[in-house]
């Protein structure tokens, strides 16, 4: 039987790698996404050229529907009779939580409820249910982190996921649901959204040595991260929902660095000090920080077979090579730029 995949989240950096893996598996592929006053599918327009939207046999489409709107998913899964659902949609940015708190809770923790609660409904009991969850959940919990770790959230952000977890268990032990839960870390590729620290960092790059910016504004540069690629991960996800039973999962690189490391890395390809180039801000610190985040992944590594193939430091180039090709330049052009740049910003 085909295997069938709706996609919570279709466009942004996961939902798109995730489409090409389920696609490139001969799935059928349904993606939603919520209706924005600008077209923002660039990470998925390569799909559209491969899959006719036109044609009724396609493997691939996309659909409007809401995590706040029930009765948008109740439509989709109605009509389209997912045999996998992967629930990746949320507002996905810890520190712009604590301005929208009230609706972060709504997409990101009522909005699985709603998913859940329209496949129960709809009786749909074989359907396969993954819930994005996150490393924030932890919060506080000193390192190293794992299944067994307690929760202890900093932010809406991680109350949210804290719910979301939570509530997908329930409906696993309550109703027999085959629902489990991803504890991502943090993972970037060059589709990271711009406004999260490590693609700021290689975007920002990319603009000093093509003379569009002079420095970058960072808040906390010792927050210690466990950094995997995006491109790994939705792997991970894959295996969670194909495992013999449903069941919660760390997936992470069992690597942590600080963001001046990441800085270090990623100045430091292009032969620049990342000191002449930052200022450190408190208006982007939060009010309530988490520290260290370093995932022990065994469980998925045993029971999955899974691992991760791209390193720290492949990951750093692999993002700035992009920032800077999207400038029109490779990596020795921009090499040959920067030394021009070294000392101007040093006032030699
Ligand atoms: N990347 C990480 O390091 C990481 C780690 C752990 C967990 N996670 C979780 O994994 C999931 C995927 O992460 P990501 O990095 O791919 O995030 P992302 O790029 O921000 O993608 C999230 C997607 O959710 C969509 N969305 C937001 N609100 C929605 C709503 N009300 N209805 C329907 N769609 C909505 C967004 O659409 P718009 O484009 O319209 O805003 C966006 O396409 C998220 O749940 C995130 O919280 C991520």
């Amino acid at each position: 039987m085909t295997k069938r995949a709706l996609i919570t989240g279709v466009v942004g950096q996961d939902g798109s790698y995730l489409a090409e893996l389920l696609l490139s598996k001969g799935y059928i592929v349904r993606g939603i996404t919520r209706r924005a006053s600008y077209p923002h599918t660039q990470r998925i327009d390569h799909l559209f050229k491969q899959h006719d939207d036109r044609d009724p046999a396609t493997q691939f489409r996309v659909t409007y529907a809401d995590l706040t709107d029930s009765s948008s998913l109740g439509n989709v899964l109605q009509e389209f009779e997912p045999t996998e659902v992967y629930n990746l949609a949320a507002q996905s940015h810890v520190g712009i939580s604590f301005e929208t708190g009230e609706s972060t809770l709504d997409i990101n923790a009522i909005g699985p409820f709603r998913l859940l609660d329209s496949i129960r409904r709809a009786g749909a009991k074989d359907v396969r249910y993954y819930q994005a969850s996150s490393s924030e959940m932890f919060g506080a919990s000193p390192p190293p982190q794992s299944e067994a770790t307690p929760f202890l959230p900093q932010s809406p952000y991680g109350v949210s996921k804290v719910a979301a977890f939570y509530l997908t268990r329930m409906h696993r032990i309550a109703y027999g649901m085959f629902a489990s839960n991803g504890i991502l870390f943090n993972h970037e590729s060059p589709r990271r959204g711009l406004n999260f620290v490590t693609r700021k960092i290689t975007l920002s790059i990319s603009q000093i040595v093509a003379g569009e910016l002079d420095r970058i504004q960072l808040g906390n540069l010792d927050a210690k991260r466990d950094w995997g690629f995006s491109g790994d991960y939705v792997e991970g996800i894959w295996r969670i929902l194909q495992h013999s039973e449903p069941d919660d999962f760390v997936i992470a690189t069992g690597e942590m660095h600080t963001v001046r490391d990441f800085l270090g890395k990623t100045f430091g390809i292009l032969d620049l000090d990342w000191e002449d180039f930052v200022t450190q801000t408190d208006r982007f610190l939060r009010p309530a920080e988490v520290p260290a985040l370093l995932g022990d992944a065994t469980k998925a590594r045993k029971l999955l077979g899974w691992k991760p193939t791209v390193g720290f430091d492949e990951l750093c180039r692999m993002m700035l090579e992009s920032d800077l090709a999207a400038k029109g330049l490779t990596l020795d052009q921009a090499k040959a730029k920067a030394k021009l740049l070294k000392p101007r910003r040093r006032g030699a």
